[in-house]
């Protein structure tokens, strides 16, 4: 039998990303450093594709690669060997939070985490001209950068910290440009995507390497060997909390292609990440977030549930669905249950956080898909192949909606009518999950804690 490990969190997409997981990160760290002085927040996954928000006060905060817990004085982030790193968007975001005077953790790399870089966002839009696969990306370069790990020759940031780090840095800029220019494209003439700067031209060797040789010292101070410090820490009571990028439906095996992400959304990505220190398990909370009332997904995929565009686009535009990263207007689907709870085991969840709960129309009754049949009726899986998807037929069950707007920014469990409670029960009794938390709009505060949860 495994053991728990306590003051453990994951916090997971459930279905497609942009589930709302920023704030519940920052909720979570909230709760737990008032109770503990220290926490741990792990970013095992992803690189500048994720768009985490968290919205204090009146700003707005868009994470991408440093976790939301950054937002909390006393949390250690650590962006774990699971991720990829662009250094450039890292100094954009370190600055960005830096102005606000938020800055209040200690930011930590570790040193075997592997970069992407300028070259693998041209690279990514090259073969985007060429090929299907390549036509849902954030253009972070996040693909290529992984399959570098695959084709044995990745840039690590310990590589920015080499002795021999212009030769390495070189040698890759060279190999990509003799990539691109088989796809018959000129690296230097290309242009790319950055955080805060628009899109830029990548330029020739020399100036690769500039910009490189000023990001290195930048970031230099945060690159460490993590191993010992998450061994220790694991090994104590010191909470963690494990923020997720993307969500299960995004991943390489769950997903559907092309609109997947390269990397492993999943808890157990965190095994990799580290090293075997953590073994997912052994977390004490394994939390998917989802939307409560309705998904949302960008790329080509279609799932059977797919509402219609008048009522899409109310929710679009009340929730503001928008991708957090590329700004493209999200598909909006009806909540599908076949497919989140296969994501949810797949992703071995033990609890549900909803969001946006606020969603919710009076008028409008909340169509769930119960389950799928096919043209002979019979009962059939959600299986994370499109051709097989086209083919199956969703079955609803209506549920009577409340007015959103009453509990819009609500804090406590009383605001919710009989009604709520009783569709809230109902989706996490149908996912087998247990709920954990709620959230009622786009603030900091609009959450309703576990500890109130008694439905
Ligand atoms: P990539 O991760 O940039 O390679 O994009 C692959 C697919 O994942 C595309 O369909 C993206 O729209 C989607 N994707 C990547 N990151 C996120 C995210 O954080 N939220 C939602 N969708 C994402």
């Amino acid at each position: 039998m495994t053991n728990t490990r306590l003051n453990s969190i994951s916090v997971v997409g459930g279905a497609f990303g942009d589930e709302g997981k920023g704030k519940v990160v920052d909720e979570i760290c909230h709760t737990l450093i008032n109770r503990f002085d220290k926490v741990i927040v792990y970013r095992w996954n992803g690189g500048s594709n994720a768009g985490h928000t968290v919205e204090i006060q009146n700003n707005k905060f868009i994470l991408h690669q440093i976790p939301s817990g950054a937002l909390i004085e006393g949390t250690t982030c650590i962006l774990g060997k699971g991720m990829v790193i662009h250094p450039g968007d890292l100094i954009s975001e370190l600055a960005t939070i830096q102005d606000n005077g938020n800055i209040k953790t200690n930011i930590i790399i570790d040193e075997m985490t592997p970069l992407s870089l300028d070259t693998h966002r041209a690279f990514e839009s090259s073969l985007k001209k060429r090929e299907e696969g390549g036509s849902g990306s954030t253009g972070r370069g996040i693909a290529p950068a992984y399959a570098d790990i695959i084709y044995r020759h990745p840039l690590r940031m310990r590589d920015l910290l080499d002795k021999n780090w212009k030769e390495k840095f070189e040698k890759h800029y060279l190999l990509y440009k003799s990539l691109i220019l088989g796809l018959g494209d000129d690296l230097r003439k290309m242009q790319v995507n950055s955080l805060s700067l628009g899109t830029l031209e990548v330029g020739d060797k020399t100036k690769f390497i500039k910009k490189i040789s000023q990001q290195r010292d930048q970031i230099e101070k945060y690159i460490e060997n993590v191993y010992d410090l998450v061994k220790d820490n694991w090994n104590s009571k010191i909470p963690f909390v494990f923020e997720g990028a993307q969500g299960v439906g995004l991943d390489p095996r769950w997903g559907v292609y092309p609109d997947v992400t390269a990397s492993d959304p999943t808890p157990s990505g965190i095994f990799a990440s580290t090293e075997g220190i953590v073994n997912p398990e052994t977390i004490e909370i394994k939390a998917n977030v989802y939307k409560a009332t309705y998904t949302s997904s960008v790329g080509k995929r279609i799932l059977p549930t797919k509402m219609d565009e008048k009522l899409a686009a109310r929710i679009r535009e009340d929730a503001n669905e928008y991708g957090a990263t590329t700004k493209r207007p999200r598909d909006i689907y009806h909540i599908d249950l076949p497919a989140l709870s296969y994501f949810a085991k797949v992703s071995m969840a033990s609890h549900i956080v909803l969001t946006h709960l606020d969603i919710s129309y009076p008028d409008t009754p909340i169509k769930v898909c119960t389950h799928y049949v096919n043209k002979k009726g019979d009962q059939i899986d959600y299986r994370p192949d499109q051709q097989f998807l086209h083919g199956a037929i969703p079955i609803y069950e209506s549920f009577k909606a409340w007015n959103g707007n009453k509990i819009k920014n609500s804090t406590i469990i009383n605001d919710l009518s009989p009604l709520t409670k009783k569709y809230i029960k109902f989706l996490s009794q149908s996912l087998n999950l247990l709920p954990l938390m709620i959230t009622t709009g786009s603030k900091r505060e609009s959450v309703i804690n576990s500890n109130y949860l008694l439905l």
